[in-house]
């Protein structure tokens, strides 16, 4: 993704680690690192409170690998998110901005809450990319990954357009060989945002009320936590002046725009 589009957590820094702060969390989970953006400062985060950070990943940048094997409050778990999430304890926070499809996210908060559960802590969430274009539109890095009831028809080579429902050949916002969309967006059971939202609902018939803010910026981040945690009332305030804010909402339209635009262009000048 070219530099011109920024699109990394790191945008949204100062209110996680706010956040993170207020509800004293000291061991994090990190799915999905890249480059270590986020991590690094989740790493002097913790290194700050004696804490540790897990970042789970597949296939990070090695210069993440080499930097996280060096830091003595980093363990680099290199595996997708659901085969390993069972085996941690003790989650005061997690950070999820991996595989950003409906199945993976709606398992790993399911799976993630489960563990807080046993281990009697609340949940506390930041997941990034809940708005366009995969709040409604699956995207796989790995779609074998997915099982075959929860997988869309996909495409690698085409992209998403804003206001568009099908994915457009050579096109658009598109990841190449790197990852895949659904072709179509919208429907049951498709889209991160889709994956909250049913996660959410499901969580709710037993009784439980999470509280969930969109901060409508950079892809979108979602801040989704337990209504009752002793921290909940601070968290709330904190983010509640970006929760569905309009002026935010206008200018990421209008990033958005400019940078379909700038991908026109190029796709015109390698014609
Ligand atoms: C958008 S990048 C993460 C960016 C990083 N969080 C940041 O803010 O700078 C997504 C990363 O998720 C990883 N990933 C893909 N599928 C995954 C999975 N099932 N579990 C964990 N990580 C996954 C990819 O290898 C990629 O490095």
């Amino acid at each position: 993704m070219s530099n011109l589009l920024i699109h990394s957590m790191t945008e949204f820094s100062d209110l996680i680690l706010g956040s993170l702060k207020l509800s004293g969390a000291r061991r994090i989970v990190e799915i999905g690192a890249e480059f270590g953006g986020m991590s690094h400062m989740l790493a002097d985060f913790v290194a700050d409170v004696d804490g540790h950070l897990t970042s789970i990943d597949p296939a990070p940048a090695p210069e993440f690998v080499e930097w996280a094997a060096q830091s003595a409050f980093v363990t680099h778990v290199a595996a997708p998110s659901l085969e390993v999430i069972d085996t941690l304890s003790n989650v005061d926070a997690w950070l999820i901005d991996g595989d950003h499809n409906y199945f993976t996210v709606y398992n790993e908060l399911l799976a993630a809450d489960a563990l807080c559960q046993r281990d009697g802590k609340p949940l506390l969430t930041f997941l990034h990319d809940v708005s366009w274009p995969t709040a409604r539109r699956d995207m796989y890095y790995a779609p074998r990954r997915i099982p075959k009831a929860f997988r869309h028809p996909h495409e690698f080579g085409a992209g998403a357009m804003l206001d568009r429902v099908a994915l457009v050949p050579g096109q658009g916002f598109r990841g190449e060989q790197a990852w895949a969309m659904a072709s179509v967006s919208g429907g049951p059971r498709n889209g991160v945002l889709t994956a909250v939202e049913d996660f959410i609902a499901d969580v709710g018939k037993t009784g439980r009320v999470l509280a969930f803010a969109r901060i409508p910026a950079v892809f979108g981040l979602g801040v989704l936590f337990d209504s009752d945690a002793p921290w909940s009332g601070a968290i709330a305030e904190r983010v509640a002046p970006f929760h569905e804010n309009p002026l935010l909402a206008s200018l990421e339209l209008n990033r958005l725009r400019n940078y379909l635009k700038v991908i026109e262009w190029q796709d015109a000048a390698a014609c």
